[in-house]
C-alpha cells in the first residue's frame, strides 16, 4: 500500500474526511458507518441534511451488504458499466445509516473507475459516503486544485490522480421503484442504459431532494448563455454591445474573441466544462456564450450541465 493511501485510511478511520479523484469528479469521502464524519461532510460543503450521499464501493459483491436485495436490473447494469460513471439507486440495507440517504428507504450506489479511488476503497475495506467535493451549488472539482479552492481546510487530506477522465458526475439510474428511471444523465450515456436493460428508460425529475437536479445547480457568477453553434457569433456580438465582457466557451476564430478554449465533441465538451466554468469566472468575464452540442454519447449530461448552468439563480 502506498503511503497516502495508507494515510488517507488512518484518515477515514479516525472519522476524517478525505477528497479522492474518481473518472467523473472528485469526491468528499468519509466513512459511510460513520454518523459523525458523514455529518462532516454535509458541514463542509454546505448541503442540506435530507439531500443523500452516494456510497462508494470497491465492486459489486461490496455492493450487496449496502442493500435491502439487488434486482436483475441491478445486476445487469453492475456487470456492464461498473467499475464505471453509473450510480444505482436501489432499497437500503437497515442497518445503512439514515444520515447517509437523507432519511430515506433507498440507497446510492457506485463502483467509481479510478485507481487511487479503488485502491482507497480496497485498503479502507468499508463504503465510503461521497458527494462531489464542492461547496452546495458551486460547479464540481475535476482536479485537487479545484478541491482545494473549494474546501482549503474542510478536508483533512486531497488524493492527487490528474485531471477527471468523463468530466461530468456519474448517470443515477433508479431501480427502486418496479421500473427503471434516470435521474441525473451522466458518464453512461442513457442509450447503453436502455440496451442493456432492453427498455426505454425515462428520464425524470426526481422528487427526491437532489442538489444535481436542482435548477441553478453548478452556477458559475458569470452569466451562461447557451445556443445553437450557428448562433454564437451574433449572441456574442449582441451581449458585447451591451458593453459586456463576453467570452465564446469553445474554439471561436482566434483574434477576434475571447476564448475559454472548450473541445466541441460531447466527450471533450464533458471532460473540460467544469473547469471552463471556473476560468470564465477566474477571468473576470460577464457572460460565456456556449453552442449546445451535437447528438449522441454525452451530449445529454453535457447539455443538461450546461442548461443548469446557465438557469438564472434562485434567491439565497
Ligand atoms: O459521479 C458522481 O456521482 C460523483 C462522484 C464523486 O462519485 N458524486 C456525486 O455526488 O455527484 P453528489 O452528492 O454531488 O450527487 C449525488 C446525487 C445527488 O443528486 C443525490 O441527491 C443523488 O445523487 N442521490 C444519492 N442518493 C440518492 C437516493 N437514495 N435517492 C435519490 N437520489 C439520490
Ligand atoms: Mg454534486
Amino acid at each position: 500500500m502506498s503511503p497516502e493511501i495508507a494515510e488517507a485510511v488512518r484518515v477515514l478511520r479516525a472519522g476524517g474526511l478525505v477528497a479522492f479523484p474518481t473518472e467523473t469528479v472528485y469526491g468528499l469521502g468519509a466513512d459511510a458507518r460513520n454518523v459523525a464524519a458523514v455529518a462532516r461532510v454535509f458541514r463542509a460543503k454546505g448541503r442540506p441534511a435530507d439531500h443523500p450521499l452516494i456510497v462508494h464501493v470497491e465492486d459489486a459483491a461490496a455492493a450487496g451488504a449496502w442493500a435491502r436485495e439487488l434486482p436483475d436490473e441491478a445486476r445487469a447494469l453492475m456487470t456492464r458499466f461498473w467499475p464505471g460513471p453509473l450510480t444505482l439507486i436501489v432499497e437500503k440495507a437497515d442497518d445503512v445509516p439514515t444520515e447517509v440517504t437523507g432519511g430515506q428507504s433507498t440507497v446510492g450506489l457506485r463502483v467509481p473507475d479510478h485507481p487511487l479511488a479503488l485502491a482507497l476503497l480496497r485498503a479502507f475495506g468499508g463504503g465510503l459516503a461521497a458527494p462531489s467535493a464542492n461547496r452546495f451549488g458551486a460547479v464540481s472539482p475535476t482536479t485537487a486544485a479545484h478541491v482545494a479552492i473549494e474546501l482549503g481546510e474542510r478536508v483533512d487530506l486531497i488524493l492527487d490522480g490528474g485531471p477527471c477522465r468523463v468530466g461530468v458526475e456519474s448517470t443515477i439510474v433508479d431501480l427502486s421503484t418496479g421500473r427503471a428511471r434516470i435521474l441525473r444523465p451522466g458518464g453512461v450515456p442513457v442509450e447503453d442504459v436502455e440496451q442493456t436493460l432492453g427498455t426505454s428508460v425515462p428520464v425524470v425529475v426526481s422528487d427526491v431532494r437532489a442538489p444535481g437536479t436542482h435548477p441553478s445547480h453548478y452556477a458559475p457568477r458569470a452569466d451562461l448563455v447557451a445556443v445553437d453553434a450557428r448562433d454564437v457569433d451574433a449572441t456574442v456580438a449582441g451581449h458585447r454591445a451591451l458593453g459586456r465582457r463576453v467570452v465564446v466557451l469553445g474554439r471561436a476564430a482566434p483574434g477576434t474573441t475571447d476564448v475559454v478554449e472548450l473541445p466541441e465533441d460531447p466527450e471533450g465538451m464533458a471532460r473540460r466544462l467544469y473547469a471552463a466554468l471556473r476560468e470564465v469566472d477566474a477571468r473576470g468575464f460577464e457572460v460565456a456564450v456556449v453552442a449546445l452540442p451535437t447528438e449522441g454519447g454525452l451530449s445529454r449530461a453535457v447539455a443538461d450541465r450546461i442548461r443548469r448552468a446557465a438557469s438564472p439563480r434562485t434567491p439565497d
